[in-house]
């Protein structure tokens, strides 16, 4: 029997823990992009919604799992893809057909991923440890980060970074989620067709959903 160390070192427990963080993160995204959307309500619904966020009491709970899930995923992305070259052309990849239909997303993982992680500290830095200014709503002192958004999306370098960054997200997750359901064990040819669809209207929807926000500040809020 194997020990769930030897497990988590074989190759396919690497994929499996790659399939569980990459599929994690994803929801997260899409959850996040969401909550962004309010941004075309209100400023009120936007502050408010962070602010609902911010003293949640799992707040610390969430956070701790956000970040051990980007750990993991970090460390075996990169385990794994060295691995993949030292073996030279192996593929754990979906793919339809031989080499050449190995896309372009699958083959800048590694890159795409690291962009994404190089904008998520960034991110962090300039939203979650930014300028703090706040707001009363009906008495309710709250963080005002609509403010802090209009004010870092008045540059068009910080939105064209934004933008270029939420395109290779949108790369990332194109190739990602169809790997991810692959890694968990969908592999029947059966649900082929269908994952890699899904797989790409997630990117898509995911990736244009934030790109729209820091554009609709630029060119209707400022
Ligand atoms: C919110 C951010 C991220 C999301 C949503 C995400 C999502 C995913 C998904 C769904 C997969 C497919 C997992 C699988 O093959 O089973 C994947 C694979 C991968 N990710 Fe990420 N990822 C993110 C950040 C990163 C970062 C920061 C890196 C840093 C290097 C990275 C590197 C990789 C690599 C190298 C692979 C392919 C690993 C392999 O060879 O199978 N990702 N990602």
């Amino acid at each position: 029997m194997t020990s769930r160390s030897g497990f988590f070192s074989s190759s396919v427990g690497k994929k499996y823990l790659m399939g569980v963080t990459g599929a994690g993160l994803s929801l997260f995204v899409l959850a996040h992009m969401l909550g962004n959307m309010l941004l075309f309500v209100s400023p009120e619904a936007y502050n408010l919604y962070g602010h609902t966020l911010i003293h949640s009491k799992f707040i610390y709970f969430f956070e701790a799992g956000l970040i051990v899930l980007f750990l993991l995923h970090i460390i075996y992305g990169v385990t794994l893809t060295l691995q993949n070259r030292a073996a030279r052309g192996y593929r754990t990849y979906l793919t339809t057909s031989g080499d050449k239909a190995v896309t372009f997303s699958s083959k800048t993982m590694i890159w795409t991923g690291t962009i994404v992680g190089v904008f998520t500290i960034i991110h962090l830095l300039n939203f979650k440890f930014g300028a703090y200014y706040e707001i009363v709503y009906d008495g309710v002192t709250v963080r005002d980060l609509q403010r802090l958004m209009l004010e870092l999306f008045m540059s068009p370098w910080y939105v064209a970074w934004y933008v270029f960054a939420m395109l290779t997200m949108l790369f990332h997750l194109w190739h990602g989620v169809q790997s991810a359901f692959q890694s968990l064990g969908f592999r029947h040819p059966r649900y082929t067709p269908g994952i890699i669809k899904f797989g790409a209207v997630f990117a898509w929807i995911v990736g244009l959903g934030f790109m729209s926000q820091p554009l609709y500040v630029y060119f209707f809020l400022n």
